[in-house]
């Protein structure tokens, strides 16, 4: 049921300028299907994820489908608290506890036998999470120098991909950190470029996997076109260690397709003569929660030769649970039947592909509800953060101007791109810490 606006425009006119955190408060919920009003592709997903995962779960991120114990939440209220005591401006915020949590159990996949995950660097800004990744995961997946520049100091026994449309200027510059290098061919002119480099050197080649999945990729090689991968699987004294297949965020990325982007380099290789020593499947596997991921790795292994070892290099997943952001109401503004809340927080400068879920308080089923649009503060008609039905249990629009909301399923890609704009300021960026964090 959701509530008629008329019930709320006084409310709004009696808006103040205090700084609480309104919507905070224990338990919490950020549950994709009731309170964010998705596209059908999206509500598709979620109904998928809810059957894998059956109906017992109290909360449910829309992104993994895996639930944030009740103590984890509650230091999320208690930082949250802290912050709006002395509330300086929008804020990403990454729990270096549910980072960890996500990657020790990505690392676990590795107990399947041939099967490493390196962290994508481009993910997240670099510091408490790359030191994570150094701890937990088997190395790094990087674009250029600058990148690698940002890794930890220390990545003896890890192995480092390099993977971008541009070849680099020198691969010395990937090995400082005494590293493994693994060099990611996109192109016939990467290869030349490879060809002129002395060496030797381990190498992939980029697959395109335009065919397999519904999205166009600009990246790598079809890999039907034997006559061109014939010439790039030898290279003076470099060593071809395999194929590469990535394929960003999509919906499309389903268990499926990933079998199949598998069962594809395996007979790419056959049709080669050569046996794969490395499957790198690259990142976007944000969809899949971890049941599904060990389901699939198995179904993976089974279509490759035993030796081969799989890859991931997730970016997303890493952060996705971790991340919240914090943004303060600045005005509420009534329009036609939705209540616009205009925060400080824009999704343009601060939160550059995020979805931001709204955290709101559990409710029981039935409750009523009210249908708020959160926008960002600048000139940009793009600037919203979405459409969210929220509880408003007592009948009254739950928010005031001035109240702090906490929005989940923040990545660290918003982290990465953060600007100011329009006259404000880039959002903060922190880290806080539970058990068990570095
Ligand atoms: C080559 C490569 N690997 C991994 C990733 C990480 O992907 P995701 O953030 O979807 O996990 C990216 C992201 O763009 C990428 O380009």
């Amino acid at each position: 049921m959701i509530l008629p606006v008329r019930h709320h425009a006084q409310r709004v006119a009696e808006d103040d300028d205090r700084t609480r955190i309104a919507p905070v408060r224990l338990p919490y919920e950020v549950r994709a299907d009731h309170t964010k009003v998705h596209d059908e592709r999206m509500l598709a997903v979620i109904a998928a994820a809810k059957a894998h995962l059956g109906t017992e779960v109290d909360y449910f991120s829309r992104l993994r489908g895996e639930p944030v114990a009740p103590a984890q939440f509650a230091r999320l209220h208690a930082f949250a608290t802290t912050v709006a005591a002395s509330y300086r401006g929008p804020m990403l915020a990454y729990s270096l506890e549910l980072a960890r949590d996500a990657m020790s159990s990505l690392a676990a996949l590795r107990a399947q036998g041939g099967v490493e995950v390196l962290m994508a660097a481009k993910a997240m800004t670099p510091g408490p999470v790359f030191d994570l990744a150094a701890r937990y995961l088997s190395g790094f997946d990087v674009s250029n120098e600058g990148e690698y520049e940002k890794l930890p100091r220390v990545l003896a026994g890890k192995t480092v991909f390099v993977t971008a449309p541009v070849f680099p200027r020198a691969l010395s510059a990937f090995t400082s950190r005494d590293n493994d290098l693994v060099v990611t061919l996109d192109s016939l002119a990467q290869y030349e470029a490879l060809a002129a480099v002395e060496g030797p050197v381990d190498y992939c080649i980029r697959l395109s996997t335009s065919k397999l999945l519904e999205q166009d990729s600009h990246f790598g090689v079809p890999p039907e076109a034997h006559d061109l991968l014939q010439r790039m699987i030898t290279c003076g004294r470099h060593r071809f260690r395999g194929f590469h297949c990535h394929s960003g965020w999509s919906t499309s990325n389903t268990r499926e397709a990933y079998v199949a982007m598998a069962r594809n380099a395996a007979a790419a290789a056959r049709r080669l003569g050569v046996e794969l020593a490395y499957l790198n499947l690259g990142g976007g596997i944000c969809f899949l929660s971890m049941r599904e991921l060990e389901a699939m790795v198995g179904e993976i292994k089974r279509v490759l030769p035993e030796r081969t070892v799989l890859f991931f290099e997730p970016g997303r997943p890493l952060t996705e649970r971790a991340g919240f952001a914090l943004g303060r109401i600045e005005a509420i503004v009534l329009r036609g039947d939705l209540f616009d809340l205009v925060v400080d927080l824009s999704s343009e400068a601060h939160l550059r592909w995020t979805d931001p879920m709204l955290i709101v308080p559990t409710a029981p089923p039935g409750s009523p509800t009210i249908r708020v649009r959160i926008v960002g503060p600048t000139c940009a008609e793009s600037d919203v953060l979405g459409v969210f039905e929220v509880p408003a249990a007592t009948g009254e629009m739950p928010y005031r101007q001035g109240d702090l909301l906490m929005f989940g399923d923040v990545v660290g890609y918003s982290a990465c791109w953060n600007v100011g704009f329009n006259g404000r300021p880039p959002a903060q960026v922190v880290h806080f810490d539970g058990p068990g964090s570095p």
